[in-house]
């Protein structure tokens, strides 16, 4: 591809490689590839023992005879929340900063590791009392508060597995989530904080679980003091609970495959996944590559990973990754434009944060807004930067150097998944040479491989092949909620029960570099949101007035990819237009979520299929971007995709 060799002109002359200060305090140190090549397991052991308290030690540190279904650190026991919290106020350092919280509006909080102790107990003892015990789900709804992060860490001390829903998913997306963990209590807000104003968050939480459901109790966290509709019935207030119950708990051990969370993700069906995680593996890993990759050095940083808590991210690098470690890091409630465009440097020089971990998506609008607003601000602090969730494009890389990270930080690009739970390819900022554009290279510990379309893999450098993981990882997801067929038919079948299938296209360059290439499924990634066609074109057919829908995935500027959406409307139902268009995009931020909502909506009156009945995507995607479109040879009716031009540029 030409990006390669645009990236090397570019940065021709450039300091890529790091830094000899950088590499001497540097966590994540080369001798790590070789001592993980010599010794997989041990390796990993060791990162483990070194990393995690065990209040039993485990006896085997891989069991993989029930493939592709692993066990780590088989027959040890923690507590994820005594690792996250308690160890460090133990060890003398209570009085760190864990959070330093910043409300949208400016509120703030600063919470030690002895009050964020004192916080995660009071939670623990509340859920207990309202009927939470080990192994029942408890669903998360709420906004970026440091309430979330107690209340996820009170679930891990029960051992109560969380299943953390974005705030931004709607009523219905959280019923089907909450019906599918058969969750038993749900952890809400009254509302957030959005570009200054209210949201409500309740509203959709008493919709969700209204009728038959399994939900007994709802746990609200007052935020905005809106006013919220009661049932005495169900509805607690945390203040009423949380704040009167005993700030002791003991943390329980529990065994190293006990379930930590749910998280529910999109696939190429329209049916979320739930991807689940259990403990000492996934804690590890988390601990792990948040030292090495992000370079964490608890004493003396200030760390910031901008994702919501919603997402994976914000599972392993907001809350148990930098917890682990007893890293300071700042938690931001709001949006980075409220109530002005400078918001996020103003934060990092107000707490002299050290290290930023963000996406791509924010990257670019960041550029879109201007190289003179970070410019204000003193960002001398920043000395290490982060991106994930989409490939990063070179032009945006550079811009985030350059601007953000003052010409100087390395950044590192980390591609991994809900499923894998940690990073798992990326630079090792002291060690590797870094390559604009490109996650490089799997970290120590990890093996990945590119494969043709025959399952062989190769090495040449610019062939397009699919990304695929060869060894398992302790991270690695331990299956699909209650689903075990469908987690090895999407991960363990492309290629054989050999191989776990990541659904991303990749290549090499000449260096030997991988470059992630983005989804080869019918996923989509919208500023580093998972999303699935299947999920929103049944959406859209699920409002009276469509017959059939077709959604894709086309190239944006900021967002990486926007949702475009095709529709057919049933006979008898009337084109009003833009009319039509604002209705169907309402109906699909009802039913899944603003985030869902299509860029723009045709209507049609054909879909390009082929003679299977196949809707032939790769053609909506051409008319999407204002391309030629291309070869049409298998379509059942080739007119079909004039009649499509034709209405488009008839401005229909
Ligand atoms: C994409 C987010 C390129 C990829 C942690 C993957 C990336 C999907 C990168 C997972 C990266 C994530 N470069 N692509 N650095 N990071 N992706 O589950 O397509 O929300 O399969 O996990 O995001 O998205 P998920």
């Amino acid at each position: 591809m030409s990006e390669t060799s645009q990236t090397t002109s570019q940065t021709e002359g450039r300091d890529l490689a790091p830094t000899p200060e950088f590499a001497e305090q540097a966590n994540g140190k080369a001798e790590l590839y070789d001592a993980a090549a010599a010794d997989f397991e041990g390796f990993w052991a060791e990162q483990s023992r070194e990393r995690i308290s065990w209040s039993k030690d485990f006896d085997q540190t891989l069991d993989w005879s029930g493939a592709p279904f692993a066990k780590w650190f088989v027959g040890g026991e923690l507590n994820a929340s005594y690792n996250c919290v308690d160890r460090h106020v133990d060890a003398g350092n209570g009085d760190r900063v864990a959070i330093h919280f910043e409300g949208e509006g400016g509120d703030t909080r600063t919470i030690t590791y002895a009050e964020l102790q004192r916080d995660v107990a009071k939670a623990a003892n509340a859920l207990e009392s309202l009927g939470v015990s080990k192994g029942d789900r408890v669903a998360i709804y709420l906004p970026m508060i440091p309430e979330a992060v107690a209340a996820m860490l009170a679930c891990a001390r029960i051992g109560a597995p969380h299943s953390v829903v974005f705030g931004g998913f709607s009523a219905d997306a959280l019923r089907t989530r909450i019906a599918d963990a058969e969750a038993k209590l749900v952890i809400t807000a009254d509302g957030q904080f959005r570009r200054g104003k209210t949201a409500p968050l309740k509203p959709a939480v008493d919709a969700a679980v209204d009728g038959e459901s399994t939900v007994e109790k709802v746990l609200v966290v007052q935020r905005t003091k809106d006013d919220v509709d009661w049932n005495d019935d169900r509805d607690v207030w945390w203040h009423d609970v949380v704040d009167s119950a005993s700030d002791q708990h003991e943390a329980v051990a529990h065994d190293s495959e006990h379930p930590l969370f749910i998280l529910y993700t999109s696939g190429t069906t329209g049916k979320p996944k739930g991807i689940f995680h259990t403990t000492g593996g996934y804690l590890t890993q988390a601990a792990y590559t948040n030292s090495v990759v992000h370079d964490v050095h608890p004493e003396t940083d200030v760390y910031w990973c901008t994702a919501d808590i919603g997402w994976v991210t914000g599972h392993s690098y907001i809350v148990y990754g930098p917890l682990a470690n007893g890293a300071t890091q700042v938690i931001y409630e709001g949006t980075p434009d409220t109530p002005h465009q400078g918001r996020w440097w103003e934060i990092v020089q107000k707490y002299g944060v050290t290290i930023l971990y963000t996406a791509p998506t924010a990257i670019r609008t960041f550029m879109k807004w201007g190289d003179d607003i970070p410019a204000k601000f003193d960002l001398s602090s920043l000395r290490l930067l982060g991106s994930v969730g989409e490939p990063i494009n070179p032009e945006a890389w550079l811009w985030y150097r350059k601007n953000i990270g003052g010409g100087s930080a390395p950044i590192v690009d980390t591609w991994w998944q809900t499923e894998t739970g940690g990073i798992m390819i990326s630079p090792l900022p002291g060690v590797t040479e870094l390559e604009p554009g490109s996650a490089q290279k799997p970290i120590p510990g990890i093996s990945a491989e590119i494969l043709d379309d025959e399952g062989q893999p190769f090495t040449e450098a610019e062939k397009v092949g699919y990304l695929v993981l060869t060894k398992p990882w302790p991270g690695m997801l331990r299956g699909i909620w209650g689903d075990e067929e469908r987690y090895k038919e999407t991960y363990w079948s492309r290629f054989g029960e050999k191989y776990y299938f990541a659904g991303d296209g990749a290549k090499y360059d000449e260096k030997g570099n991988i470059w992630l290439l983005g989804r080869v499924d019918d996923v989509m990634n919208v500023s580093g949101h998972r999303l699935s066609t299947a999920e929103i074109e049944s959406a859209l057919v699920s409002h009276p007035t469509v017959a059939e829908a077709a959604v894709v995935g086309a190239s944006d500027e900021t967002t990486g990819q926007a949702v475009v959406a095709f529709v057919i409307l049933r006979g008898g139902a009337e084109d009003h237009g833009d009319e039509t268009v604002q209705e169907l995009r309402n109906h699909v931020a009802k039913e899944i979520g603003p985030i869902a909502k299509p860029r723009s909506i045709m209507v049609v009156s054909e879909l390009p299929k082929t003679r299977s009945g196949k809707i032939m995507r790769r053609l909506l995607r051409d008319v999407a971007e204002n391309r030629e479109v291309g070869d049409v040879t298998t379509l059942a009716d080739s007119s079909v995709m004039n009649l499509i031009k034709e209405g488009m540029s008839a401005g229909k």
